[in-house]
């Protein structure tokens, strides 16, 4: 039994694929297996101490869900159940995908949404990811030179998501750690 937990949403699965990777790169004596978001409580997140949160975006710069086309339920209809839960203590890394060139002024804007919901419940926010070697013109997600959390993109830098994978999941290791 794992001691981070793992949740995603997704639509096409590429959210789902990472989680995966990511479980794989822990292994399971850290990582508990990757939850979709759609079949999970707040309760459920609040049994780990250090959580690693999968969003893409849709719509346009939306949270994932009904509204914005989504099969099934996702991160849109969990996020108000977490409206005055207490995150103190938690830590909490997110991943967004998006694609930067089919929507250059919204790429992975969902991060900075679920990032906002979660500072607001008292987590600490792990995970920043430089932004440099993306091609985008905004993102809701930038802080600085930063995003809130690692950016990958499927549709135009997939080559490079193995890599930013592990470089991500090596450095949120070592910040829980510390
Ligand atoms: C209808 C639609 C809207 C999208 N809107 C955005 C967007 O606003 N910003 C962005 O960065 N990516 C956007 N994307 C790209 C998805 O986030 C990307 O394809 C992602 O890998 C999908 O993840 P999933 O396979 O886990 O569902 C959109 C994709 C679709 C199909």
């Amino acid at each position: 039994m794992g001691t981070v937990g793992i949740f995603f949403g997704t639509d096409s699965g590429n959210t789902r694929r990472v989680a995966k990777d990511i479980a794989t790169i822990l292994g399971p004596s850290v990582a508990a297996k990757p939850v979709n978001i759609r079949n999970a409580t707040v309760t459920d997140l609040l049994a780990y101490d250090v959580l690693i949160l999968g969003i893409p975006t849709y719509g346009d710069g939306q949270v994932p869900g009904l509204s914005t086309g989504n099969a099934t339920e996702s991160w849109e209809e969990f996020l108000p159940t977490l409206i005055g839960e207490d995150f103190t203590g938690k830590i909490i890394a997110i991943y967004g995908l998006g694609n930067q060139k089919g929507y250059p002024d919204e790429f992975i804007d969902a991060v900075y949404y679920l990032h906002d919901q979660f500072d607001s419940c008292g987590a600490t926010l792990i995970g920043a990811w430089p932004t440099e070697g993306y091609n985008f013109k905004k993102s809701k997600a930038v802080e600085g030179d930063h995003f809130l959390g690692l950016a990958l993109d499927q549709e135009n830098q997939k080559d490079l998501t193995p890599s930013r994978v592990s470089a991500w999941v090596a450095s949120i290791a070592s910040a829980w750690a510390a």
